[in-house]
C-alpha cells in the first residue's frame, strides 16, 4: 500500500520498439500464411486486400494484414500469421485508430477451437501441416482460459497464469499435464489499461504487482507458444525497446468541444477532491503512484484478492524463471490510482470496465446494474460526449433475461463475481454543477 517506488529500468530506443510492435511476433506459433490467404479470402471476401486502418511503418505482408495480425517466418521456413499485442492494446475511437488505447470491445467469448478448425482444410504439405497443428493444439489446450461471458472484458492475467502452471519455470519446456493447481474458472473480468500511463507508472498492472524491471513483464505478455529460454532470452531486446516505446507515448486529445470556462471552474473541484490519488496534470505534473487499499477505494476486490492471496505459487513460479531475474511480482491488497491523462478515451471505467461512463463513475447512485453498449448498424460503438462513455441501454434484469447467446454475451451484469462496479465514491459528495466542471476539466487531460 502506499506509493510505488521507481525501479531502474534498461535504456531502449523507441523508435525500434514501435517498428517490433509494427513487425515482428512475440506469438511464434500461428496459422500457416498462405492458409491464412486462403481462409480470409473465402470467410470475408476483400479481408487480405482491404485490411482496414493501419499504423503508419508495416512492412511487408504485414501491409496486407489487419493491425492486430502479423507475419513472421518460423524456424524451417513456414510463414505465419499470429495475434500480436494491438489486438488488445489498440483501438478505434470516432473513426480514428489510437495505438495503446485498450480495446474495450475486444469479443473473447467465442470459442477460438470452432475457427481454428476451419482453416484446417487450407493447410498443405506436412511443414505447414506441423506448424498449424502446434499452433492448434496450444490454443485448444488454453482455450477454456481464453474464455468470457461478457464482450469486452479481457482474461489476460488468468491466460498468464494458465500459462505459467503448464511451463517449468527453470526451463520454461511446455508440460500439457499441468505442473501447477489451474486457477479457478471462470476467469476475473480485467480492463485494459491505456499504455500511455507508462510515461507515469512505476508499476505494471491494476494492483501494482508489476515491478522491478518492466520489459521482463511486457515479454511475459504474450509469450504462448515460447517453450525455451533461448528463445525468451532472444526476445528480451525487443522488449526493452517496446518499453522505451510505451513510456514515451502520449495520451490522445479530446477529438470534440470543451468548453474552456466550464473546465476552469473544473480545476479546483479537481484539485481538492482527487489529486490526492491521481496526481496533477499539465507541465509540472506530479503522480504519486499510488496504491489504495480495496477498503479504502471500495471498488470490487476480487481481482486484487485473487491477486494478493491465490497467485502464491506463480510468484515462486516467476522469481525461479528468467523473467525473475530482473523483475518481481508484488501484489498489494488494493488497486493503483491511475493516472487521467487521456481518460475520457477509455470508459467503460475502473478495473473490471462496470461502469460505462464517467459521470456515473462520478455518480455512485447513476452506475446501472445490467447495462449493454448501443451500437450502429455496422456494429461500432457510440460515444456519449456528454457522459464521456459508451451510449448504453440499461436493463432490468441480468443475462439471465437474454433471448439468446450472443445477446447474453452482449449484457454487462454487475451482479457477477470480480463483475461488481460499487465503491470509488468519491464524486457523490459533488453537487450536479461541480461535477458538471470537473466533466469538462477531464476532457482537457
Ligand atoms: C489478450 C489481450 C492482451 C494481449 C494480446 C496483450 N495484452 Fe497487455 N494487457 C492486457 C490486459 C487485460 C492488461 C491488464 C492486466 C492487469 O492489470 O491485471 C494488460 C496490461 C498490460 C500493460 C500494463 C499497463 C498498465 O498500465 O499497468 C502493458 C504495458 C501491456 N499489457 C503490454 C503488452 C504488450 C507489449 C503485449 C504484446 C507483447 C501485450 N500487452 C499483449 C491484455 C493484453
Ligand atoms: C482515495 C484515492 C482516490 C480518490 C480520492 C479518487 N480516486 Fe479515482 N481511483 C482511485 C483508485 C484506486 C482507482 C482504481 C480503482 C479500480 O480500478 O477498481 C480509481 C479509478 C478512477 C477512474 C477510472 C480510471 C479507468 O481508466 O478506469 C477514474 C476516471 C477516476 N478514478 C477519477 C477520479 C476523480 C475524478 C476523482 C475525484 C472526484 C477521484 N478519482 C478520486 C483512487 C482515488
Amino acid at each position: 500500500m502506499g506509493a510505488i517506488p521507481a525501479y531502474p529500468q534498461r535504456p531502449g530506443d523507441p523508435q525500434r520498439g514501435y517498428d517490433t510492435l509494427l513487425n515482428r511476433a512475440a506469438l511464434t506459433c500461428g496459422l500457416p500464411y498462405s492458409a491464412y490467404v486462403k481462409a480470409a479470402g473465402k470467410a470475408r471476401a476483400g479481408l487480405v486486400r482491404d485490411p482496414g486502418p493501419q499504423f503508419p511503418g508495416r512492412t511487408g505482408h504485414n501491409r496486407q494484414l489487419p493491425y492486430m495480425l502479423s507475419a513472421h517466418q518460423a524456424p524451417g521456413g513456414v510463414e505465419l500469421v499470429s495475434t500480436n499485442c494491438l489486438g488488445c492494446h489498440a483501438a478505434t475511437f470516432d473513426g480514428r485508430l489510437i495505438m495503446g488505447l485498450g480495446n474495450a470491445f475486444l469479443d473473447m467469448t467465442q470459442d477460438p477451437v470452432v475457427e481454428i478448425a476451419a482453416t484446417g482444410s487450407a493447410v498443405t504439405g506436412q511443414a505447414q501441416r506441423t506448424q498449424w497443428r502446434r499452433w492448434s493444439e496450444r490454443i485448444t489446450r488454453l482455450s477454456a482460459d481464453l474464455l468470457t461471458d461478457t464482450v469486452g472484458v479481457n482474461t489476460a492475467d488468468h491466460l498468464t497464469l494458465a500459462l505459467t502452471a503448464q511451463r517449468d519455470p527453470k526451463t520454461l519446456a511446455w508440460s500439457d499435464k499441468p505442473l501447477l493447481a489451474l486457477p479457478p474458472q471462470p476467469a476475473l473480468p480485467v480492463a485494459i489499461p491505456p499504455w500511455w500511463n507508462l510515461r507515469k507508472k512505476h508499476a505494471l498492472f491494476h494492483s501494482g504487482e508489476g515491478r522491478g524491471d518492466l520489459g521482463r513483464h511486457l515479454l511475459l505478455a504474450n509469450t504462448t507458444c515460447t517453450d525455451s529460454v533461448a528463445e525468451v532470452r532472444a526476445m528480451d531486446p525487443w522488449f526493452v525497446d517496446i518499453r522505451a516505446y510505451l513510456a514515451s507515448l502520449l495520451p490522445p486529445k479530446y477529438p470534440y468541444a470543451i468548453d474552456q470556462a466550464l473546465a476552469e471552474r473544473g480545476y479546483p473541484v479537481f484539485q481538492s477532491n482527487c489529486k490526492g490519488c491521481h496526481g496533477s496534470y499539465g507541465e509540472d505534473w506530479r503522480y504519486p503512484n499510488r496504491v489504495v487499499a480495496v477498503g479504502e477505494v471500495g471498488t470490487d476486490p476480487a481481482l486484487a484478492r485473487a491477486a494478493y492471496n491465490e497467485t502464491d505459487h506463480l510468484r515462486s513460479w516467476f522469481a525461479q524463471s528468467f523473467y525473475g531475474e530482473l523483475a518481481q511480482l508484488t501484489p498489494a491488497l488494493g488497486y493503483v490510482a491511475p493516472p487521467l491523462d487521456g481518460v475520457w478515451a477509455t470508459a467503460p471505467y475502473l478495473h473490471n470496465d462496470s461502469v460505462p461512463t464517467l459521470a456515473a463513475l462520478l455518480n455512485s447512485a447513476a452506475r446501472p446494474a445490467y447495462w449493454r453498449a448501443r451500437r450502429t448498424a455496422a456494429g461500432a460503438p457510440i460515444y456519449d460526449p456528454e457522459a464521456l462513455g459508451w451510449v448504453h441501454d440499461t436493463l432490468a434484469e441480468g443475462k439471465s433475461a437474454a433471448m439468446s447467446w450472443d445477446e447474453r454475451d452482449q449484457v454487462y451484469d454487475s451482479t457477477g463475481k470480480g463483475y461488481g462496479n460499487g465503491g470509488h465514491r468519491f464524486g457523490d459528495t459533488l453537487s450536479a454543477a461541480e461535477r458538471r466542471a470537473l466533466i469538462e476539466y477531464l476532457k482537457t487531460l
